[in-house]
């Protein structure tokens, strides 16, 4: 296992290229399921979950090939061609690696008629069932059988003939796993309270741009009027928002200013929001977004919640930044019930935090100090790289295979800004 060295203290400066966004690229590759025509996607990050999709894809007898893309490159043109599928099951052993599989169930279904899925496990952010996923596909006309440990989707003779489902609380995948499933329904579909994430837009965007018909797009009421088949597409996916709101906590407590170049800011309204309330110089340049530390940082109260509102996945490298604030910040995570694993290792490198049920309260410091830390979960793990970064003397961030899983090419990226950081095998 591969771990990060970081010595703190350099103010980041220059350009940070922003990659394609992990959360669409893994709800646009089982698209490919829908068709047997090829289906071609641009700009795919380099990460290790992409790589563990392929492989999936690749079980089901989908080919892939990466187009020539030179190694120094960000990422990658990827067509896959599910002309023939040889298998509708996932199976465990790599469900359980990435739980983000799941995404297969709506359109292996929706393609053959029945899809096995191994249930995936919880994670460590929380249990992240999967109930409204199935309850969507039922509400669809899909047959639902769970049984040793496997999720088992089936439907009518002649496919889902689509129907309605209102959630009751909002779920990017079951919405992701609906609208994949309901693109060939026999008939008319509807979601209420879908969720309205810009990945969400992306799936939309392609599903359209493979011939499906959506109205809503960009809403919490979506209908999707069922087409007998769908055809190939080129599609370039979207700049990853998360990572771009990263790399903007990192210029933001190291004192520096980079830009980010091809982000999106109508993606990113809160996370920009924030930042502009901690004190950082926000601005919307031609090709993205120029951050700038703008003297003292200041305390914010903020609560995670469904896009529009502030993204969970940027909490913990939020509240990295709001370390050094002058004053206390209140974070409250509304989302998942156990996203601060970060806590006590910031505390370790200086912090001054407390928590208490779903809310931390984050007492500003004067500085942080360097510290072997260790990685938890693929946002914890950033946030500690953040702290490291404007941290005193040496951090090593451990078990860096979490931060591969969204991060790509992280250190190579924060040495193009100046960043003093080694990754060395652990
Ligand atoms: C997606 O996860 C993202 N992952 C997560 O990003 C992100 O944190 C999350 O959406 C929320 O924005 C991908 O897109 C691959 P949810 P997902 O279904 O779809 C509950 C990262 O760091 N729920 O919107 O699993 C669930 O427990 C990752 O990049 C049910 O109760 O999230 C949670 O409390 C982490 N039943 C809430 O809903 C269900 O059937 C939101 O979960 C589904 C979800």
């Amino acid at each position: 296992m591969d771990k990060i060295i970081i010595h703190g203290g350099k103010k980041l400066s220059g350009t940070i290229p922003v990659s394609g966004a992990k959360n669409a690229a893994l709800t646009l590759l089982p698209c490919a399921l829908l068709t047997d025509e090829p289906m071609t996607l641009r700009n795919l990050p380099r990460l290790a979950d992409i790589d563990g999709f392929q492989h999936l894809m690749n079980q089901f007898g989908v080919s892939t090939t990466i187009a020539g893309s030179r190694p120094e490159d960000f990422g990658r043109v990827m067509t896959l061609e599910a002309t023939r599928i040889t298998s509708n099951v996932a199976p465990y052993d790599l469900v359980r690696k990435m739980r983000a599989s799941i995404l297969v169930l709506g359109p292996m279904l929706a393609r053959m008629g029945e899809a096995t899925v191994s249930l995936p496990g919880g994670c460590a952010i929380g249990n992240r069932p999967i109930d409204l996923h199935l309850k969507a596909l039922e509400a669809f006309g899909a047959t639902i059988e769970l049984a040793a440990g496997y999720v088992r989707a089936i439907a009518p003779d002649g496919g889902i003939p689509g129907g309605s489902y209102s959630f009751p609380v909002v779920s990017v995948g079951a919405t992701e796993n609906a609208l994949m499933a309901a693109v060939l329904a026999r008939g008319t579909s509807s979601l209420h309270n879908a969720a309205r994430e810009p990945e969400i837009v992306d799936l939309c965007n392609l599903l359209v741009a493979m011939g499906a018909e959506i109205e809503g797009i960009g809403t919490g009421d979506l209908v999707i009027h069922g087409v007998p088949r769908l055809h190939g597409a080129t599609y370039r996916v979207m700049p990853d928002r998360i990572e771009a709101g990263s790399y903007a906590c990192a210029a933001a407590i190291t004192g520096g200013e980079v830009t980010l170049a091809g982000a999106r800011a109508e993606d990113m309204a809160a996370t920009l929001q924030a930042l502009r309330d901690a004190g950082v110089h926000v601005e919307v340049v031609k090709d993205g977004l120029h951050v700038a530390a703008n003297g003292k940082l200041r305390p914010v109260t903020i609560s995670t919640a469904p896009y529009p509102g502030f993204a969970t996945d940027m909490q913990a490298q939020l509240m990295a930044l709001l370390c050094r604030a002058e004053g206390s910040s209140v974070l409250t995570e509304t989302i998942f019930e156990n996203r601060y694993m970060h806590v006590p290792e910031l505390n370790r490198m200086g912090a001054h935090i407390e928590t208490k049920g779903r809310t931390a309260i984050v007492h500003g410091v004067p500085k942080l100090t360097g510290a072997e830390v260790m990685a938890t979960d693929l946002r914890a793990s950033m946030s500690l790289v953040i702290a490291g970064l404007a941290a005193e003397g040496e951090t090593q961030v451990h078990r860096l295979y979490h931060l591969d899983r969204g991060y790509e090419r992280l250190e190579e990226k924060l040495s193009l800004v100046g960043a003093d950081v080694e990754r060395v095998g652990d």
